[in-house]
């Protein structure tokens, strides 16, 4: 076989997150989140096959960079569970739903990029990660005490653009306790605040940023809220993006 299964890392934050629980093969099975797809979805392969069938014709589908594995209840032989699985194609792909029940068909995403306890550079380069259909996912804490701010960049590979700002604000230029959302392309700053109600960030705690990328946007969502960004069509998501950057926290998890 030439697929050799790596178990790695295992993202639990709380049970409202889209927690991710195992890896094999550069494919990572989320517990409590599914894809919104604007199409049907199509077979991944001809007939049945495992997980590791299905990432295997997935990742050779340049359209596919997620699948979804639903198992037939009754066929565990020696281990192997067998099942059907289909892909929405990446540029149909619309949004995250985050799921309380855990259902029978289990989403699997791809990654190819994965940071663990970054060191203590601050800015990284993270090439790929917003390529379309791709999930980018930041996990940090909030320090004690809270700082004035938090920023949290997606930087164009010309150093200067900002795509995407996530800031969550303590006390920052007069805005207390809001989510600012933000870009500058351009030297021209784009500058949201989001409402009071979209500021789950406490002292102390953990927090997860999740940025889906579609064709209408940026889909980001923190703790499960969500927000959209539009970016500027003139950016080449897989050639452009080229750094994350972060100040005034520790980010422990990325990976896209
Ligand atoms: C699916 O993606 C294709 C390719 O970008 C696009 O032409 C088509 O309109 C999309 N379909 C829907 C329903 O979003
Ligand atoms: C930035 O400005 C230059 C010169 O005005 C223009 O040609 C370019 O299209 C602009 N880029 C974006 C992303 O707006």
């Amino acid at each position: 076989m030439a697929f050799r299964a790596v178990l790695l890392l295992i993202c639990h934050i709380n049970q409202q997150v889209g927690s991710c629980i195992l890896i094999s093969s550069k494919f990572a099975k989320f517990e409590n989140i599914e894809l919104s797809c604007g199409v049907s979805q199509y077979p991944l392969l001809p007939s049945v096959g495992d997980h590791l069938t299905c990432s295997k014709a997935c990742k050779e589908n340049p359209d596919c960079t997620s699948f979804v594995f639903t198992p037939f209840t009754s066929s565990t032989i020696s281990n192997v569970r067998l099942g059907t699985c289909s892909f929405c194609p990446a540029y149909n792909i619309t949004g995250l739903n985050y799921i309380s029940i855990i259902s029978q068909a289990e989403t699997w995403l791809g990654f190819f990029g994965r940071i663990l306890h970054p060191p203590s550079i601050t800015y990284l380069p993270i090439p790929g990660a917003l390529s379309m259909g791709r999930l980018l996912v930041i996990k940090s804490r909030v320090p004690i005490p809270e700082p004035e701010r938090i920023i949290f960049d997606i930087f164009h590979s010309n150093k200067k653009d900002i795509v995407y700002r996530v800031s969550p604000r303590w006390s920052y230029k007069g805005v207390k306790e809001r989510l600012m959302i933000s870009s500058n392309v351009n030297k021209t700053w784009d500058v949201k605040s989001l409402s009071a109600s979209k500021f789950p960030f406490l002292k102390g705690e953990d927090f997860e940023i999740n940025i889906l990328t579609t064709q209408q946007g940026f889909m980001v969502y923190i703790d499960g809220n969500s927000m959209r960004k539009l970016y500027d069509k003139t950016i080449h998501l897989t050639k452009d993006i080229g750094f994350l950057r972060f100040e005034y926290t520790d980010v422990y998890m990325i990976s896209y």
